[in-house]
C-alpha cells in the first residue's frame, strides 16, 4: 500500500514539476541578480495553490539561492577588479599632482560630477565660490540717507552700542579705509549666519515654516562674505590684523548669538545701525578715492564677475556697489526689528529674498 501510494505521489509531483520547473524557458535566473523570473518568480513570491507544488518551491528556492551565490561571487570579483582599477587611477592622479603634473582632478567612486559653468560669452567660469546665476547688478537707486531714529530704550541701547563700538575702530584704522573695510566685513558676515542658523533650529523645533527668513539672512551673510573676498584682493591683512579678526570673531559671534536668543528685536536693530555705519564708512572711503588719497586701482576680477561690472571697472565702482548692498542690509534688518516691534514673528511677513 505504502509503495503504491508513494509511486502515485511521485508521478503527480513530476507531472507538475517536469514542464514547469525543469524547463529552462520557464525557470530563468538572471545572472548577477539572483532574481528568478516567470512562473517561478510567482511561486517564490506568492503561495502555491496546489499543495503538490510546495516540494517544487523548496527546490526552486534552493537552486535559486545557489545561482544567486554563484552570481554574487562573480559580481564581487568584478567589483573588486573595478575597485583595484579605481585605486590605481587615484594613485596615479595623486602621483601626478604630487609631481606638479596636469592630472589634478579627483577620481572618486562616488560619481559626483565636477561643477562646471560658462559665462554668457562661452568662456569658462573661474569662480567656484559663486555661480553665474548668483551674480547681480546692484540697485544704485536706494536711498543712502535713511536712518531709524531711536525712540524706545532698546533702540537707544542698540544705537549707542554701535556708536561705542565705532570708537575703537576709528582709532585703530583711522583713514586706512581699504583695511578697515576688509576687517569690518569679517564681522559683518556673522549676524546673518547666526540669525539664519537660529531661525533654522527654531523652524525644526516648532515644526513651522520660516517665511523665507532663514534664506534671506543666509543670503545676507554670503553677500557680506563676498565683500570680504573682494577687499581681500585690495588689502592684504598682516599677522596682527589676522590675530585681531580671530579675537573679535570669538567675542562677537558669541555676543550676537546670545543677543539673538534673548531678543531678536534688539539683535536686528543693532545690525540695522551697524549697516548705517557701514554706509557712512564707504561714503568716507569714496571721498578718499575722489581726493586721490587712495589710489583708484582696477577692480578685482571677482568683483567684476559678482556685480556684473564693466571690464574696465575700478575700485571706486566696487565701493559704490558695496555701499548699495550695505544700504539694503540696513533696510532688511530694521524691517526685521520692526516686525518684532509690532508683535509679530518674522515668519508672518514674507522675507525680502534676493533684495540687493
Ligand atoms: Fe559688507
Ligand atoms: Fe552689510
Amino acid at each position: 500500500m505504502m509503495t503504491r501510494g508513494a509511486t502515485r505521489m511521485t508521478r503527480v509531483v513530476m507531472g507538475h514539476m517536469g514542464p514547469r520547473y525543469f524547463s529552462t524557458t520557464v525557470l530563468r535566473n538572471d545572472p548577477g541578480t539572483g532574481v528568478v523570473g516567470g512562473a517561478a518568480a510567482g511561486l517564490l513570491h506568492g503561495f502555491p495553490s496546489n499543495p503538490s507544488e510546495k516540494v517544487a518551491v523548496t527546490w526552486v528556492r534552493h537552486f535559486s539561492a545557489m545561482g544567486s551565490r554563484s552570481a554574487s561571487t562573480a559580481a564581487l570579483n568584478e567589483k573588486q577588479q573595478e575597485k583595484e582599477s579605481s585605486d590605481k587611477k587615484v594613485e596615479n592622479t595623486a602621483t601626478a599632482a604630487a609631481n606638479g603634473g596636469a592630472g589634478k582632478s579627483v577620481v572618486s567612486y562616488w560619481g559626483v560630477p565636477p561643477s562646471k559653468a560658462t559665462k554668457p560669452d562661452g568662456t569658462e567660469w573661474k569662480w567656484n565660490c559663486f555661480r553665474p546665476w548668483e551674480t547681480y547688478e546692484a540697485d544704485m537707486s536706494i536711498d543712502l540717507t535713511k536712518h531709524h531714529a531711536p525712540v524706545t530704550f532698546l533702540d537707544k541701547f542698540a544705537y549707542w552700542t554701535v556708536k561705542v563700538l565705532r570708537f575703537p575702530t576709528d582709532v585703530f584704522f583711522q583713514r586706512r579705509y581699504g583695511c578697515r573695510a576688509m576687517m569690518l566685513e569679517t564681522v559683518a558676515a556673522v549676524p546673518g549666519m547666526v540669525g539664519g542658523m537660529l531661525l533654522h533650529c527654531k523652524s525644526l523645533r516648532r515644526f513651522e515654516q520660516s517665511g523665507g527668513w532663514i534664506k534671506a539672512l543666509l543670503e545676507e551673510a554670503e553677500n557680506e562674505r563676498m565683500h570680504l573676498m573682494t577687499f581681500m584682493e585690495v588689502a592684504k591683512p598682516n599677522v596682527y590684523e589676522r590675530a585681531l579678526v580671530f579675537a573679535v570673531q570669538g567675542v562677537f559671534f558669541n555676543a550676537y548669538f546670545a543677543a539673538y536668543l534673548i531678543s531678536p528685536k534688539l539683535a536686528h536693530r543693532i545690525v540695522g545701525y551697524l549697516e548705517e555705519e557701514a554706509v557712512h564708512s564707504y561714503t568716507e572711503f569714496l571721498k578718499e578715492l575722489d581726493n586721490g588719497n587712495i589710489e583708484n586701482v582696477p577692480a578685482p576680477a571677482i568683483a567684476i564677475d559678482y556685480w556684473r561690472l564693466p571690464k574696465d571697472a575700478t575700485l571706486r565702482d566696487v565701493v559704490l556697489v558695496v555701499r548699495a548692498d550695505e544700504a539694503h542690509h540696513r533696510d532688511v534688518n530694521h524691517y526685521a526689528s520692526d516686525i518684532h516691534y509690532q508683535g509679530q514673528q518674522l515668519k508672518d511677513s514674507p522675507a525680502p529674498l534676493g533684495y540687493h
